[in-house]
């Protein structure tokens, strides 16, 4: 029998600011001492050097920003080539020689591109994370970037929202974890070493409250639940010692938060005591006159009262603020400090000492899309798939007989790295469709067919695949018949579909979140040949899959698996890797049922019973509250058994401990993964509390038959939370704890916390 001590994450010193009397600061002291106000307010200064899109560097105006001292850093840019002529231009020709930021969206990967976070957050393994943040800053490094705008730890409770492929779901324990092991990821031990860059926390707050999930929008909240929901992420990052922040660019109770002082100056300077560099998002500035709370003129002088250092993009800084300081609307010490925190940032890279440490070409040769950092993602890809379901153990499949791969994103290699991928080589890897086909080798025989568009209507296909085309085909029934005869040659179906890669991340709302009517299609079709149909499902975001679910004999969330997933899903449809993910976010039965999370609070009359509809209950009379698939949910090739769960006493001494054990057996056919989670409810306290919150889990390996007995230590700082008076504490009394494999399959018991 095996044991499992888990022990807690301690994060990394935060770094230091560098206010004090140190030779670092002396050194900024004396450099801005010789900066004039226009040079000072340049730092402050962030354009896009280009358009990745399209390749475009915007060379001449960059260079005679450089030249004027007119810029701290640019982002968009890609290749050490042209970063490095930028750094020298600033080093040998720009004024007082002062090196470059250089920032991008390293978001999930560079040119090895690994699963979206929100996929990455299904492994709950904090070490791959930090594994794929750390080979995600070696290779932009070594092409040129030291800036990392990443990671995002927005909580969504709205699948609506594109972004929520970026974030790490619905839950702010776990997106804390996560938000901490990017941090470590990116900045590494040193920050100075030639591979490790900068990261930035974003984006700051409440973006993904975005009413709707309709991009952009507004946060309507209270400080409650902001504190104890939106809020912890951030925290630990900034505790993982992020060095920068990334303000948002929706209103928060109608403040801009760019020019929301008491959210910058307040919680996260004052009460956070986060001394690093602030930078707005893309052109936020404007938009704090355009969503109207401010004028134009006034725009860039709230924004750095409020805290914000730099500009993204607008140049608001650049032509307000000198005139701003004549005027006396804003002081020049306030430009100073936020000079100040650009300085040190480029200080705590090493910039001042070796301007040159993230400009070495020979990196750029040996350091970007190795095996050995493709093999790294081809194996955390494989820990982020969930099965949903798998009938008769339909998976994993036998390499044998014909296997017909149908359906529009099976060879499309540009569609498996998912949203903000753009440093992406996709004539560099291969398709599901190849990857497949190499996995069975001559052991089985696979037809393929396309089968269908993304959608029935070319403009939203088009919408929905931009950057990475699908062409839509016109001759639809020629389509279908072709995927018709290839499911009827085969012993088995797999469909490949869902959504394209462009169908979430920014912009990329959906008011409909199921599989696009000619997929859905297809898939009945598929259905009628009375063949096994297993569903690979590419997504950004949960989707309502009730058809699916009843109707389908297995389905195998792939996400968005970067570019080694082809053989990632191979390896796992196969078998020669057990899937082992566990939802972070709620699948919804219905679209009506969204805002959708498990950690909601009690309503004031019973809860409703599944399946049943019950007059004065909080249900809805066509469909139930259950979630299709809850939180924590994931299905694995074994299975698990759990046995009664053990407190060590029914009373938590302040100050003290208490131990939960459970033991776990592996009943199934192969040896695998768990991840065992457990759960606090207090019944009782100064506000209602959830009905359920993840306070702790643990990812434990049994081989098959074996049997382990997991270890929670349970601290009075897991009953904490923040109160009505924003006091952050616990009430005595009684809590439930609850232990299982994901929120709807739980055991409680019960302890009173002295
Ligand atoms: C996004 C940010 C991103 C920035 C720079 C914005 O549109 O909201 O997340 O870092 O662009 O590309």
């Amino acid at each position: 029998m095996k044991l499992f001590h888990l022990c807690q994450i301690v994060s990394c010193a935060v770094l230091a600011s560098c206010t004090s009397s140190t030779p670092e600061s002396t050194f900024i002291d004396d450099l801005m001492s010789r900066m004039s106000l226009e040079e000072k307010i340049g730092q402050l200064n962030l354009p896009t050097g280009g358009d990745l899109q399209s390749g475009t560097v915007f060379g001449p105006e960059l260079d005679s920003l450089i030249l004027k001292g007119r810029i701290g850093g640019f982002f968009n840019v890609k290749g050490v080539k042209e970063i490095s002529r930028l750094q020298h231009l600033a080093v040998e020709k720009g004024s007082h020689g002062i090196p470059l930021l250089v920032g991008a969206d390293v978001i999930h990967g560079y040119e090895t591109v690994f699963p979206i976070p929100l996929a990455m957050s299904c492994t709950w393994d904090t070490t791959a994370v930090e594994r794929m943040a750390s080979i995600s800053a070696t290779e932009a490094t070594a092409d040129g970037v030291n800036w990392n705008f990443s990671p995002m730890v927005d909580i969504c409770r709205d699948p609506r929202w594109g972004r929520i492929a970026e974030g790490s779901g619905e839950d702010p324990y776990l997106g804390a974890k996560m938000g901490s092991a990017y941090v470590r990821g990116y900045q590494g031990e040193n920050l100075k070493a030639d591979s490790t860059l900068l990261a930035c926390v974003k984006h700051f707050a409440l973006y993904g409250a975005a009413e709707g999930g309709r991009d952009y929008r507004e946060a309507d909240m209270s400080d409650i639940t902001m504190y104890n929901y939106y809020l912890p992420p951030f925290k630990a990052a900034i505790d993982a010692g992020c060095a920068t922040l990334m303000t948002s660019f929706n209103l928060i109770n109608g403040t801009h938060a760019t020019a929301d002082g008491k959210l910058i100056n307040g919680l996260l300077r004052k009460d956070w005591g986060f001394d690093g560099l602030v930078v707005s998002d893309y052109n936020s500035f404007p938009e704090i006159a355009t969503m109207g709370t401010s004028t134009m003129d006034e725009a860039a002088t709230l924004a750095l009262k409020a805290g914000t250092d730099m500009d993204m993009v607008s140049g608001l800084f650049l032509g307000n603020l000198k005139e701003a300081v004549e005027k006396g609307l804003v002081s020049e010490k306030l430009i100073d400090k936020a000079c100040r925190r650009v300085l040190v940032a480029k200080q705590q890279l090493g910039l001042f000492d070796n301007p040159y440490v993230y400009c070495n070409p020979r990196r750029a040769e040996t350091d970007i899309f190795t095996d050995a950092h493709r093999h790294a993602a081809r194996g955390i890809a494989a820990e982020t798939f969930v099965l949903l379901k798998n009938d008769n153990n339909i998976l994993p499949l036998k390499k044998r007989g014909k296997i017909a791969v149908i359906g529009p994103l099976a060879d499309t290699p540009a569609n498996m790295v998912g949203c903000w991928s753009m440093h992406a080589q996709t004539d560099r890897y291969g398709s599901l469709l190849d990857a497949i086909k190499k996995a069975v080798g001559d052991d089985a025989h696979v037809l393929y067919s396309q089968g269908c568009n993304i959608y029935d209507d070319e403009t939203m296909q088009r919408n929905a695949t931009g950057s990475r085309p699908i062409p839509f085909i016109h001759d639809t029934r020629q389509l279908e018949r072709e995927a018709l005869q290839a499911a009827g040659q085969a012993d088995i179906i797999v469909a490949a579909m869902g959504e394209s890669s462009d169908m979430s991340g920014e912009s990329a709302s959906r008011a409909d979140i199921s599989i696009p009517s000619p997929q859905r299609r297809l898939l009945e079709k598929l259905k009628e040949t009375g063949k096994p149909v297993v569903l690979l499902l590419f997504t950004g975001r949960p989707l309502v899959l009730d058809w699916e679910s009843r109707n389908l004999d297995a389905i195998l969330n792939v996400w968005f698996g970067g570019s080694e997933a082809g053989d990632a899903i191979a390896d796992v449809i196969f078998g020669d890797k057990i899937p082992q993910g566990k939802l972070t976010t709620s699948f919804p039965l219905h679209q009506g049922q969204i805002p959708i999370h498990y950690n909601h609070l009690q309503t004031s009359h019973p809860d409703p019973q599944p399946g049943v509809f019950n007059r004065y209950c909080s249900n809805y009379i066509d469909v139930d509250n259950e979630t299709l698939y809850p939180f924590g949910y994931g299905l694995s090739y074994t299975t698990f058994e759990y046995g009664k769960p053990e407190i060590s006493s029914p009373t938590l001494e302040k100050g003290g401990t208490l131990t939960l054990s459970v033991e776990v057996r592996n009943t199934g056919e192969y040896d695998g993964i768990e991840i065992v989670q457990l759960y606090i409810r207090d019944p009782v306290a100064k506000i209602a509390r959830p009905v359920k919150e993840l306070k702790d889990y643990a990812r434990v390996f049994l081989r098959k038959g074996e049997t382990g007995t997991v270890r929670f230590i349970l601290t009075e700082e897991k009953l904490k939370y923040y109160n009505a008076d924003l006091e952050y504490g616990y009430d005595p009394g009684e809590f439930l704890v609850m232990i299982g494999p994901d929120s709807r399959n739980l055991q409680t018991l019960s302890f009173q916390a002295k």
